[in-house]
């Protein structure tokens, strides 16, 4: 199954003096189990378009097709999609606000119809697959750290075992231990539930590590769609529109231009180290 955008446009404050033409025909194909990273400057039409896929903002044209079905046919049930593709905001800690972190994360399977029983058990679950201390579950979610909030929040939608995972840069504001953490959090929870999840980044260098593939925005368009090192190799379009390739990329790039004869397009230090030691090995240096 699969979410697809057909002919995608969407207009805030339509037939106003100040309409803002935020995506602008988009079309994409997202099939299950897919690890996908948006990226774009600020304003390129990221956020607008991840909350087009789990309908909180209803394209101005064009439409979503979610397991096949239109999201926009007035006997589709929306509200059950927004259970099954969870959004993590930006600053999720600004959705905490229960009184415990247990009681939020309890909020969102409770809201499903769940029982007290069995949101329990979903909250329990969440809060262990995002490894968040047993000590904290009974503190205020207002009186944790940076890094704690984001997880008991990522926890919150987590609990309704949502088929799509979409978190919209949720590594913003943490340190750089913050922001690893987060991410091996992702990958692991993409590794282990094989779950649709789509990471909203303005950081090169975490989507070329972390996911399949990258869609670029640009101006509300798709740019560059496709495999890490198929969307760095294209270094010339990436920099025309002020964006960059990951610097391990240009470093091989500055590499081949002196004669080493670099094979592939490596985008993180891991492919770059390998791509090294096999030069290394014959003897290339
Ligand atoms: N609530 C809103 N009202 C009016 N314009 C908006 C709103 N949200 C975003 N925009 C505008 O839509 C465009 C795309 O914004 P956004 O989707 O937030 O981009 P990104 O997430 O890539 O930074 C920008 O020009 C932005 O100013
Ligand atoms: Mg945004």
């Amino acid at each position: 199954m699969s979410i697809i955008l057909d002919h995608v446009t969407y207009t805030y404050s339509e037939k106003t003096a100040y309409e803002i033409k935020a995506l602008d025909d988009v079309s994409l194909s997202i099939k299950d189990g897919e690890f996908i990273g948006i990226i774009g400057h600020t304003g390129s039409g990221k956020s607008t378009l991840v909350q087009h896929l789990n309908g909180l903002l209803r394209a101005t044209s064009g439409t979503i097709y979610y397991n096949g079905q239109d999201i926009y046919d007035k006997d589709f049930n929306l509200k059950n999609m927004r259970t099954k593709v969870g959004m993590v905001f930006q600053y999720p800690e600004h959705q905490l606000f229960e009184t415990t972190v247990f009681e939020d994360v309890k909020y969102g399977p409770k809201n499903q119809g769940l029982s007290d029983k069995e949101a329990t058990n979903r909250a329990y679950d969440a809060l262990a697959d995002v490894n968040f201390p047993d000590e904290y579950f009974d503190q205020s979610p207002f009186e944790l750290s940076g890094g704690q909030k984001r997880r008991a929040a990522i926890a919150g939608v987590l609990a309704m075992e949502p088929e799509v995972l979409i978190l919209d840069e949720p590594t913003a504001g943490l340190d750089p231990k913050g922001q690893r953490d987060i991410l091996n959090l992702i990958r692991r929870m993409h590794e282990s539930s094989g779950r649709t999840i789509i990471l909203v980044s303005h950081s090169m260098e975490d989507v070329a590590e972390y996911v399949d593939r990258i869609i670029v925005m640009d101006e509300g368009r798709v740019f560059l769609d496709g495999a890490p090192d198929y969307v760095f190799s294209h270094t010339d379009l990436l920099e025309e529109k002020g964006l960059a390739v990951p610097q391990v990329t240009y470093l091989m790039e500055e590499l081949r231009a002196k004669g080493i004869p670099i094979e592939g397009q490596p985008t993180t230090l891991e492919m770059a180290e390998k791509e090294i030691l096999r030069l290394h090995k014959a003897g290339v240096f």
